[in-house]
């Protein structure tokens, strides 16, 4: 008898990690780890959807990335133009709406072209929502947040005390979203650099020993697993 699939968290939220490593232990330029990572969030991505993830958040550029040797970053900006375009038509089929979160102003023009349009085709679609953390810092999102909220209160449409948990929530990219259920960090490191600060309150961490190209559907099921093996109490008891 077919095993019971286990429902998947409304959101998840994972960290491409260990493209270079893994470039390394093939011998190959960094470039190529991180070409071989695109692929792969192509293809947990379309897994995400196909089992009935909501929202998927991935980390594929951080404010701090830009200090990566100038030909690194190169080479990553190529790979979001290649993968947007390919991914967009693939996603389209999966009826995967795709959003961007992070400054993507500071991206060249023409990748800000295409991140529009990806947003702007894909806007109708009802299914997994895609976040892709591009240029994103959890710390500059709340500050960004902060800000707004202060224009706000200095135009005279918000007043101090209207600020609750709530309110503040609305003013981050990923307003109107659940908060992730599930954060998973491949590559063996233990750490959250800078993801979803304010949204990972509550989440479940799960760790893998495994270098993000080599993460495989059957990992993201494990991780799933591990998920409903954990009692998440929100701070009570
Ligand atoms: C971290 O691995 C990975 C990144 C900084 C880049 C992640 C980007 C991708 C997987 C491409 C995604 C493509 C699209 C279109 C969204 P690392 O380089 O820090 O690895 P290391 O720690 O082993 O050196």
């Amino acid at each position: 008898m077919a095993e019971k699939r286990l429902q998947p968290p409304a959101h998840i939220g994972v960290i491409m990690d260990g493209n270079g490593r893994w470039a390394k232990k093939h011998f190959q330029p960094r470039s190529m780890g991180h070409r071989a990572g695109a692929q792969n969030f192509r293809t947990i991505t379309r897994y995400a959807s196909q089992i009935g993830v909501k929202v998927l958040t991935v980390y594929a550029f951080s404010t701090e990335n830009w200090s990566r040797p100038t030909e690194e970053v190169g080479a990553l900006m190529g790979l979001f133009k290649d993968y947007l375009r390919e991914a967009l038509r693939d996603f389209m089929d999966e009826n995967i709406r795709v959003r961007f979160i992070g400054d993507v102003s500071a991206f060249s023009p023409d990748l800000r072209e295409l991140i529009a349009e990806v947003e702007e085709a894909s806007a109708p679609k009802t299914g997994m929502v895609l976040n892709l953390a591009m240029n994103y810092g959890g710390r500059a999102e709340i500050v960004r947040a902060a800000r707004t909220f202060a224009e706000e209160v200095q135009a005279g449409r918000r007043s101090p005390g209207d600020l609750d948990e709530a309110l503040f929530d609305r003013y981050l990219y990923t307003a109107g979203q659940p908060a992730p259920d599930l954060i998973i960090r491949p590559s063996g490191e233990q750490r959250v650099s800078n993801f979803l600060l304010w949204q990972c309150a509550y989440a479940e961490f799960v760790y893998f020993d495994i270098l993000w190209p080599d993460f495989k559907t059957e990992d993201l099921d494990r991780a799933i697993a591990i998920y409903h093996s954990r009692q998440r109490r929100f701070g009570g008891v």
